[in-house]
């Protein structure tokens, strides 16, 4: 057995497909496709001890990853990060219990480099040779370096006011950048014309099945570092949403193997105001996002007017009693010095909308001071230079 990973299934109708080549989306519904695995196998090896023994990054949970035993991941370390308290800001909404995930330490500054190890790692293996990634910043920095690292072509189309140095680390580890005048999604639907002529493989999160799964792995590590207590909160800045969605399929693999129980965190979504469809569609009952119009944020990671998994995170949002809520521009950068100030972190504006959300929530009674709550900085401060400048 070198896999423990049976088949992928659709997240919408069911459809089960072959694990063993290049997927997208589910062929009849058009949505995402999940790996599956055979937990039962699993819990046979791998057991909340034998972790303890296992290196820091993220291929400590090889077995629920869905690259084969015997395959050499393409990596540079990603995972592992610090959960680190923040008591000095937490004091000032009298906050007895904030926690961050700090992403921004991961390879290439930020949690894309998760998702990125998978999907890269498994589209080498399954023989893809040219990929292909819109991507608001972040994710094409992270897919361009795991390409070269792994030897193949990497395209990657972004905004053309996507943050200076995603785009010029993008060039310097070796990408063929195309910048375009629109949103992330007019940058995914460029790849979608040309990608059948160019051979290119689409590594649009949620377009294919193994970028969930290196995001997952926040969620395992998060009931890791808690001693396998889910926290009582989670607020995590919103665009394609993979890493909310990720998270939740590792509850649910977590509590299978028996190494959690049934309580999740109340799970929210934090977006932009200039871009929050996941918000308005919480807010309005519906099931799925329509795409928001005239999308601006200066957190290009938020910038993503129509997201494929929508329904997942809508259904995840519900089902966990959590909520959804929006920050402005203005108050991500002011609050990203306050949390620098207080705890020493250069955060994203992505994160520091996080951070923003705590006196609304409060105020709203969403959440209680005396909760456990957990914060994803899901990038550094250090790629967004521009927006401090000013
Ligand atoms: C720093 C940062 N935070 C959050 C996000 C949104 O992530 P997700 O697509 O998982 O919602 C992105 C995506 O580009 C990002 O770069
Ligand atoms: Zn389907």
């Amino acid at each position: 057995m070198t896999t423990f990973i049976t088949h992928l299934e659709c997240t919408s109708c069911g459809t089960q497909y072959d694990c063993t080549t290049l997927q997208n989306f589910c062929t009849k519904c058009q949505k995402p496709l999940f790996p599956i695995y055979d937990l039962g196998g699993v819990g046979r090896v791998l057991t909340r001890d034998v972790l303890k023994t296992r290196e820091k990054s993220l291929w400590r949970y090889r077995e629920v990853l869905p690259l084969p035993l015997d395959v050499q991941p393409v990596t540079f370390g990603e995972g592992g990060t610090p959960l680190l308290p923040a008591p000095r800001f937490g004091e000032r909404f009298g906050l007895t219990n904030l926690l961050v995930k700090d992403e921004g330490q991961n390879p290439t500054q930020s949690f894309k480099a998760r998702g990125m190890a998978t999907a890269v790692s498994m589209a080498k293996h399954l023989g893809a040779t040219k990929l292909a990634v819109p991507s608001a910043g972040n994710a094409g920095g992270a897919m361009a370096a795991y390409a070269a690292r792994a030897g193949l072509e990497a395209h990657v189309f972004m905004p053309s006011d996507t943050p200076r140095a995603n785009i010029i680390e993008c060039r310097e580890v070796g990408a063929h950048v195309t910048l375009i005048d629109g949103l992330i999604t007019d940058c995914g639907a460029e790849i979608a014309n040309c990608k059948a002529a160019e051979g290119w493989f689409d590594m649009s999160t949620l377009k294919e099945p193994y970028r969930v799964e290196g995001k997952k792995t926040l969620g395992y590590e998060l009931a890791e570092q808690l001693d396998w207590e889910l926290p009582d909160v989670v607020l995590y800045p919103t665009g394609g949403g993979t890493g909310l969605i990720g998270m939740w399929k590792a509850f649910d693999e977590m509590e299978t193997l028996g190494w959690i129980g049934s309580k999740r965190p109340r799970m929210f979504t934090i977006q932009a105001s200039g871009c929050a469809p996941i918000v308005r569609a919480f807010q309005a009952g519906e099931n799925a996002a329509p795409e928001f119009p005239n999308a601006h944020t200066v957190a290009s990671g938020l910038r993503v007017p129509k997201a494929v998994g929508d329904f997942i995170m809508l259904q995840i949002l519900r089902e966990s009693g959590g909520g959804a809520i929006t920050i402005e521009d203005d108050e991500m950068i002011r609050v990203t010095r306050d949390v620098g100030a207080s705890e020493g972190l250069f955060v994203a504006p992505e994160g520091a909308a996080c951070f923003a959300a705590l006196k609304p929530l409060l105020e709203r009674g969403k959440i209680r001071r005396d909760e456990r709550i957990v914060i994803f900085n899901t990038g550094s401060g250090i790629k967004y230079l521009e927006c401090y400048e000013a």
